[in-house]
């Protein structure tokens, strides 16, 4: 087990509030339990996140297609998946300090179980608490109106699998990915953003014929394990939980769980399940309506088994952040050695990709100059133009929201100095703070070669 370092996430969470990226939601009327916001910064690296899952997920393949699904569906989903039945977690109250806590809280040293937030033995036995939220279609709350905000995106893929299985005239295999919001009423969200009530998916459902199942969802196992390399979460502080038959879904031939060393201690990332045919075959016998795949070799219909790499948004870009932040020691402007905060974000997940700074801000040369940069970059990548304060504190500013590249525009830009050096910037490179002297021309492609 990894080693919990409070210290390390209490600054990360100072940070993520001091510089932009994650807010408490509706924080000016006391927050809420569970709910953030992103700020800034933190929407441009979740989007970052999100397109580069479906980069990889669907654009880049020939057997994926996506879909966007609808928030609320038929309560009959719900049904019909067992989630209005059994998506619940066993509750227990505190009769002393009052507190709800998931069963697996309670702590039991031989000595009796006890509550974590009080060490109180007057605890309730445990009792199911369903996590989905409810809400009421329409004018009327009553029973026939009742329906509940989606707790995982997967749902929507299955009920329209046939639809998209004609518009897309695919073969088996192949999947259909989305992206979206979940809603779940833990018991008690903790660990920042790690679990929270509202929270974003990326969720592929991959069709298959049953004898491709358990091929695919050690395939699928290594893939998902790429593209965390890929995003900066090297493979040693990732670990594959093979979760036991015990612990697995009743309908589950084989799952993964795909964890991450969170300076709170290792937690689950992303899930890969091979689901076999339940879902589809539940919606078939609920709706009546066949869902199945018409096999032209052998001409057999059947239920596809499927295999589903499911991911959290949010958990993946705390890990992200997590990764990145670091601490070393760097000369301040008068060459004393300082604590320098950095992320070091992969520069694909940045969400300032470069930062433009003319050295100074009263040479209008040299704004004009900075101010035509910003322009010629912008088509490609989000890019930040800062004037203010001495050089050196503008790239520290730049190095603790984790900016990979910083330009500065000089007197040699404008020729001043020597011939040569004109029309040419500094580039300077985050981690290694080197720099290096660079052709404005050859800008835009060098970074892009960096960034995607
Ligand atoms: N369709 C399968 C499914 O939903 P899950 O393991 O319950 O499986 C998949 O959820 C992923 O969704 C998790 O691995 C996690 O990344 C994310 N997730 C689940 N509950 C969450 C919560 N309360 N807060 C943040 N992310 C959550």
């Amino acid at each position: 087990m990894t080693a919990v370092d409070s210290q390390r996430m209490e600054k990360i969470v100072s940070l993520c509030k001091r510089r932009g990226f994650i807010f408490q939601s509706s924080e000016i009327y006391g927050g809420l339990n569970g709910l953030w916001d992103y700020g800034p910064l933190g929407v441009e690296l979740k989007r970052n996140l999100k397109n580069y899952w479906w980069r990889m997920m669907v654009h880049e393949r020939d057997d994926v297609v996506g879909m966007d699904g609808s928030i609320l569906m038929n309560r009959a989903v719900w049904k019909a998946s067992g989630h209005e039945e059994t998506f619940t977690d066993p509750m227990i109250d505190c009769r002393t300090c009052k507190a709800r806590l998931r069963a697996d809280q309670v702590i039991d040293k031989g000595k009796g179980r006890q509550c974590p937030n009080c060490g109180g033995k007057d605890l309730t036995e445990a009792r199911s608490f369903n996590l989905m939220f409810k809400t009421y279609i329409g004018a009327t709350e009553d029973d026939s109106s009742v329906t509940y905000l989606r707790p995982e995106t997967a749902q929507a893929i299955f009920v329209q699998f046939k639809n998209v299985l004609e518009v897309s005239r695919k073969k088996l295999p192949f999947g259909i990915a989305q992206i979206g919001k979940a809603f779940r009423n833990e018991i008690n969200p903790r660990n920042f953003t790690f679990r929270s009530r509202e929270f974003e998916q990326m969720e592929l459902e991959y069709f298959c014929r049953p004898e491709e199942g358990m091929k695919l969802l050690d395939y699928w196992k290594e893939e998902r394990l790429k593209f965390y390399e890929n995003i900066g979460i090297p493979r040693e502080h990732l670990h594959v939980l093979t979760v036991p038959d015990e612990e697995r879904a009743f309908y589950s031939k084989g799952t993964y769980d795909i964890e991450y060393d969170f300076p709170f201690g290792r937690q689950e990332l992303e899930g890969v399940a091979y689901r076999t045919d339940y879902d589809l075959a539940q919606h078939q016998k609920a709706s009546g309506k066949p869902l199945e795949y018409f096999d032209e070799e052998t001409k057999q219909k059947f239920v596809p088994h499927v295999v589903e790499p499911s991911a959290g948004v949010d958990r993946t870009v705390l890990a992200v952040i997590c990764e990145a932040y670091s601490e070393d020691q760097a000369p301040d402007e008068k060459g004393k050695m300082e604590t320098r905060t950095v992320l070091r974000f992969h520069p694909r997940m940045a969400p300032i990709k470069c930062a433009v700074f003319p050295l100074l801000k009263n040479k209008e040369p040299l704004v004009a100059k900075a101010k035509e940069i910003v322009h010629l970059l912008r088509p490609n990548m989000f890019v930040f133009y800062d004037e203010s304060g001495a050089i050196g504190r503008r790239y520290r500013r730049q190095d603790e929201v984790g900016t990979p590249f910083g330009v500065t525009i000089d007197f040699e830009t404008l020729g001043e100095k020597d011939l040569a050096l004109k029309d040419t910037v500094t580039l300077r490179e985050r981690d290694s703070m080197k720099q290096e002297r660079v052709a404005i021309a050859d800008l835009p492609k060098l970074l892009l070669s960096r960034i995607r």
